[in-house]
């Protein structure tokens, strides 16, 4: 099994891993090969990368660190707590929590769980499902990315399930934002993006107003854009009056926005989604949490083809734990020419060799 670039992928080929909307519901078996409508009806909705077959690689395994069952609930939880949220409008907000918010909770429990139990490095690229609304999967990945962040970092039970309730509301203003202006493609005006940077403000006052949600969740939302040298929004707080948490979130957040396909522009690769976080460490973000960071998650995810610095090129066979940056290879091509029987490098002892460059990524690019 590999990961491939949706537009780059022939027809033809068979898929490995079943295509799921956010309901559960299967839209693509695995072991079907795809047609080109199939194709394109993925691209539509946003799948920049899917699981394929190929023989060479059929034993390597891509489980994904959160069960899908429970990452379609989770989603549903999001989903189905912000909708009622909109509908009973900024005024009348206490009521809603009280119903969802044990729900939210046991959700980020159960999460939490999992990313505990796993004993590999996250990585949301090996889970592949549609959504329909860009805030509610958003919130999800946050949330899981903050939880396995703070737990990497060895905080407590308790701060671990408020920071996930935190992440799971920090954009929650969004839902008052115009989607007109949430989803457009071109450059935003100042007016538009001024709008935008009231979600921190709008959420911070809906959830400070409802007693059933922790004041620190609402700080979340309050400050999750600040950055540490004071050039975040909406205050331009500066890094000794910003929330460990919505430093946290604020990595977090960052990541999956850049990881994440969008209207405007197609998704990174974890590699150089932590590029962006690096080029920020100590000015815009915590450089400790951006080191502890790249420790859980899966910067050269399962399956993904890769080149050496050698010139030998094949797919990331399986991680290593700590040492996110330097999975096991099994090589497929020694300078440009297919290897006669297929082996396995291990970055974590070959500490000469560096991964050059993602196949999958440079051809989403072309
Ligand atoms: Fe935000």
């Amino acid at each position: 099994m590999k990961i491939a670039a949706t537009k780059t992928i022939e027809p033809g080929t068979t898929l490995a891993k079943a295509v799921y909307n956010e309901n559960g519901q299967i839209l693509i078996q695995k072991d079907v090969r795809l047609t080109k409508r199939m194709l394109d009806r993925l691209l539509k909705f946003n799948i920049t990368y899917v699981h394929i077959k190929d023989s060479l690689t059929d034993d390597i395994d891509i489980s994904a660190p959160i069960p899908e069952k429970l990452r379609m609930e989770a989603y549903q939880t999001i989903k189905h707590t912000f909708l009622e949220f909109q509908t009973q409008g900024i005024e009348k907000k206490s009521f809603v929590f009280e119903k969802t918010g044990g729900e939210m909770t046991d959700m980020v429990g159960s999460l939490l769980d999992e990313i505990q139990k796993a004993d590999q490095v996250v990585s949301i690229l090996s889970d592949v499902f549609l959504t329909d609304n860009y805030v509610f999967s958003h919130s999800l990945n946050v949330t899981i990315y903050s939880l396995a962040l703070a737990t990497e970092l060895g905080m407590s039970r308790s701060k671990l399930e408020e920071i996930g309730i935190g992440a799971m509301l920090h954009d929650v203003g969004k839902m008052f934002i115009p989607h007109e202006i949430l989803q457009k493609k071109g450059k935003l005006s100042d007016t538009e993006f001024e709008i935008i940077k009231g979600h921190t403000e709008i959420g911070f006052e809906f959830l400070r107003s409802n007693h059933n949600i922790p004041l620190l969740a609402a700080h979340c939302a309050f400050q999750h854009h600040e950055r540490l040298n004071g050039s975040g929004y909406p205050r331009g707080l500066t890094e000794k009056d910003i929330h460990p948490y919505a430093k946290l979130i604020g990595i977090a957040d960052v990541f999956d926005a850049v990881t994440s396909n969008r209207v405007y522009r197609d998704a990174m690769l974890p590699h150089e989604g932590l590029e962006v976080l690096y080029a920020g460490a100590g000015d815009l973000f915590d450089r400790e949490m951006v080191e502890a960071f790249r420790r859980t998650i899966a910067v050269y995810p399962t399956g993904l083809m890769v080149e050496l610095s050698d010139g030998r090129a094949g797919i990331v066979a399986r991680q290593n734990q700590q040492l996110s940056e330097r999975p096991v290879v099994r090589i497929l091509e020694e300078r440009g020419e297919a290897v006669v029987e297929p082996y396995e490098v291990d970055l974590a002892e070959q500490l000469n060799l560096m991964v050059t460059s993602c196949f999958a990524a440079d051809l989403a690019k072309s």
